[in-house]
């Protein structure tokens, strides 16, 4: 039993050695990918790193990882080709990123996602295997011109099955076995899976080395950019009763809402009658997790104190008091903030334009009949 504990740590180190390897910078891609390369650029997989993602730097500021250890276990995930990679993840070991270093600025590059072999599935997150071969990329092509640059082969299940994103997205627990992040997986359907929603086909060419009509979007729609594209998968009702009026929020996705326990949801409602609005006070949906009753940070959380969080493929009905006339407009907005409010402060990101933002999901007006 203990040997193969043994084996399987030793497993997992050389899993994460192989992560180690080279991988060709993204700027290497540009010349024969620039259509992709350029949606890529503004997406949070380019810039998820400490020091692109100022809201990814506060909570990475104030954690104990950092403050204590001298240590940077998320490169795990948010910087997955830093050539210290070990140092940062290993027992025993320090590595924090540097600025200078360009295998700490890349974030989550083409070159490593495209080198996921397979997945690991693990309790407290899972671990991404890659290809040893470090100049063979995976995807679903078919009929794929030969490149001189690198060879592709579009047999990988996981690209096929849109599992590729689940090593980074599935689940991530701390300490106290909470599941601080989860994507809820189990929820999967039918015909939809993370890729065929977040990176859904538009026009323009794979390559400039030859013509196609349309390639795989790689501007990861998501809370930070390319919302609209998704909006399709939220749906917003009205309907009118006798004294008050419903209006329901029918969240289509495979997984809840918003994920990331900084988020916030609102639901926005206002009635206009003869010009003048009336605004209810906003439906919030969230999930807070905390210690003793009280939110905490992830690191110090033990359990989950509040989740009114819209689930997959859940419709949440809010009813409202009020009668309403012939010809008042109802106002319904939908959307959220990347960092709670109340959280803003805690870590210094109250001056934030990004972290501060209500996105708006989607909006609708009805006139009452
Ligand atoms: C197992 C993979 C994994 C590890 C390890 C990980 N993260 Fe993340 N992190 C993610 C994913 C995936 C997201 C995107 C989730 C979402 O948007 O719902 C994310 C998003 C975030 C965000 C939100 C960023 C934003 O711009 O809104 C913060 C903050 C964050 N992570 C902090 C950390 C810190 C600090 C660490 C290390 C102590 C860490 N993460 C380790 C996978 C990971
Ligand atoms: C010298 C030009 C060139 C460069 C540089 C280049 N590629 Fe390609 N790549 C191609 C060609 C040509 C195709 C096939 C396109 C087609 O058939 O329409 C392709 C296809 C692909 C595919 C699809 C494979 C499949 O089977 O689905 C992936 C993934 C890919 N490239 C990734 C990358 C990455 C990552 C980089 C940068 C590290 C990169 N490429 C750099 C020319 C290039
Ligand atoms: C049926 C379509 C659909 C499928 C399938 C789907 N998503 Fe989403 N996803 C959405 C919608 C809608 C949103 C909410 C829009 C927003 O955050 O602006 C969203 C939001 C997200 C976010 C941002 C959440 C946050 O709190 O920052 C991440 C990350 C994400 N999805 C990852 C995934 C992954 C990984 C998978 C596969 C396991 C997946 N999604 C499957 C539709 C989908
Ligand atoms: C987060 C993972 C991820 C990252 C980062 C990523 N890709 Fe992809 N890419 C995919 C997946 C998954 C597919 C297959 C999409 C599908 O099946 O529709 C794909 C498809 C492709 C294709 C094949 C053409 C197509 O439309 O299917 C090319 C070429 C490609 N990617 C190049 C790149 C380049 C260049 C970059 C960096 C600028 C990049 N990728 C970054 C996951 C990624
Ligand atoms: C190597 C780990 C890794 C892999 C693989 C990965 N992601 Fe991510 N993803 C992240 C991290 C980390 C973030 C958050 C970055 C941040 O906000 O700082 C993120 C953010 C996102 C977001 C939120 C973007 C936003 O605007 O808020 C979406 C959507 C997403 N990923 C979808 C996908 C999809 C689809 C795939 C598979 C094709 C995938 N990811 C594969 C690590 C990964």
């Amino acid at each position: 039993m203990k040997i193969k504990y043994l084996l399987t740590i030793f497993l997992l180190f050389n899993t994460l050695l192989t992560a180690n390897s080279k991988f060709a910078p993204n700027s290497e891609c540009k010349s024969c990918h620039p259509v992709i390369s350029q949606e890529y650029e503004s997406t949070m997989h380019q810039n998820s790193t400490i020091f692109k993602d100022p809201i990814h730097k506060a909570v990475w500021d104030k954690h104990p990882m950092n403050t204590k250890q001298g240590k940077y276990k998320c490169a795990k995930c948010h910087t997955p080709t830093a050539s210290n990679l070990k140092d940062m993840l290993g027992k025993g070991t320090k590595g924090v990123p540097d600025a200078t270093d360009s295998t700490h600025t890349e974030g989550i590059s083409c070159a490593y996602c495209h080198r996921i072999e397979s997945i690991e599935h693990g309790d407290m997150s899972n671990t991404n295997v890659v290809s040893k071969k470090e100049k063979h990329y995976f995807g679903t092509m078919k009929n794929a011109l030969k490149s001189e640059f690198h060879t592709s082969s579009s047999e990988n299940e996981n690209f096929q099955n849109g599992n590729v994103c689940i090593g980074c997205h599935s689940h991530k627990k701390n300490k106290a076995n909470l599941n601080v992040c989860s994507t809820n997986i189990s929820n999967e359907m039918d015909r939809a899976n993370c890729v065929s929603c977040h990176m859904p086909k538009v026009s323009g060419s794979a390559s400039n080395v030859r013509d196609t009509k349309e390639h795989s979007f790689h501007g990861f729609p998501g809370a930070h950019t390319n919302q609209d594209m998704l909006s399709k998968y939220i749906e917003l009702e009205f309907l009118n009763n006798i004294g008050s009026f419903e209006v329901a929020v029918n969240n289509k996705s495979s997984h809840a809402l918003l994920l990331h326990p900084l988020r916030m949801s609102q639901l926005r409602v206002s009635v206009e009658r003869n010009g003048k609005i009336d605004k209810f006070e906003p439906e919030v949906f969230v999930r807070v997790i905390g210690k003793d009753g009280k939110p905490t940070p992830p690191w110090v959380a033990n359990t989950v104190i509040k989740d009114t969080m819209i689930k997959a493929n859940e419709k949440r009905v809010v009813t409202y008091k009020k009668e309403l006339l012939k010809g008042d407009k109802v106002h319904v907005t939908l959307g959220y903030f990347l960092v709670k409010p109340k959280a803003l402060k805690k870590f210094g990101l109250d001056k934030d334009e990004v972290a501060k933002k209500f996105y708006v999901l989607k909006k609708e007006t009805y006139i009452v009949k």
